[in-house]
């Protein structure tokens, strides 16, 4: 998409990458992190946190979209309270910024573990959907399924376009670690993260939307056979037009 998109955590893994692909693709990009800069990049990097109001209020100003991946990715044992504070607090602090400054299109990172049937949790039925309940347990899925509840409030408070994007495990590299049978051995390739982040941010929508990514089949060797993803990405394909590319199958 053409236009200037401010991607918050766009040091971290999923925010750097799509960074990248903007700024390939002609958008005119400003990534904002509370890590310092210390590389230079072809876009612009600002230091800042999205707690803070003002701040965001000001970086929003020229933006047309938003890309939300700042945060903490993961429940951080004796770091509850940050988890609630930059997932949840820092969630809303940066929605209020944008109805200040007139942003009215955002794609948030949010998680399967929004539903809470991952990790810890049991799914209520298979393959998982973008319907399914939300029963959050840990701290971390307790503040990604906050996190789009202010979503949802922010779209239909300001008629605006919200797409919460719910990745399974987000892998780079098909050695190392990988998602067990706890989180039903889904996973998704990081370049198809940042395809569903692209096709959200151009997407025909209006309104509050969520849709789940997963490669078709399973992490690691559980991927080998007639194995298929225990997680339906329906609502990517017939919302963004999505499906999975990459695969990591032993
Ligand atoms: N990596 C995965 O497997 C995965 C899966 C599903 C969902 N997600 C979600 O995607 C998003 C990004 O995940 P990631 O893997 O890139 O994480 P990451 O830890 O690599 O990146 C997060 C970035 O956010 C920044 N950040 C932290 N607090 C901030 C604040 N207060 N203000 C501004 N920036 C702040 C960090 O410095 C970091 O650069 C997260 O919301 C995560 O919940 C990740």
């Amino acid at each position: 998409m053409s236009g200037h998109v401010v991607v918050t955590g766009g040091r971290g893994t999923i925010g750097s990458a799509v960074c990248h692909q903007l700024h390939h693709a002609g958008t005119a990009v400003t990534s904002v992190d509370v890590v310092p800069v210390v590389t230079a990049t072809p876009f612009e990097q600002v230091v800042g946190d999205v707690r803070d109001l003002d701040a965001m209020t000001t970086v929003l100003k020229a933006a047309d979209a938003i890309v939300h991946c700042g945060g903490l990715a993961s429940d951080r044992p004796g770091r509850e309270y940050d988890t609630y504070d930059i997932n949840v607090a820092g969630t809303c602090t940066l929605l209020l910024a944008a109805a200040r400054a007139g942003v009215r299109r955002i794609v948030h990172l949010s998680s399967i573990n929004a539903l809470g049937c991952v990790g810890v949790g049991t799914p209520a039925y298979l393959p998982v959907d973008d319907d399914h309940p939300h029963t959050p347990i840990s701290p971390y899925q307790l503040s990604k399924h906050l996190a789009e509840e202010a979503c949802r409030q922010f779209a239909e408070r300001h008629d605006a376009t919200v797409v919460c994007l719910r990745p399974t495990y987000v892998i780079q590299q098909s050695a190392g670690a990988g998602p067990g049978a706890a989180d039903l051995f889904a996973y998704v390739d990081l370049r198809d993260v940042v395809r569903a982040v692209k096709s959200a941010l151009s997407a025909d929508l209006t309104g509050f939307h969520t849709a789940l990514l997963a490669a078709d089949d399973l992490w690691g060797e559980h991927g080998s056979g007639p194995h298929t993803s225990l997680v339906s990405c329906a609502n990517a394909q017939s919302l963004l037009g999505w499906t999975p590319r990459y695969r990591h199958t032993v």
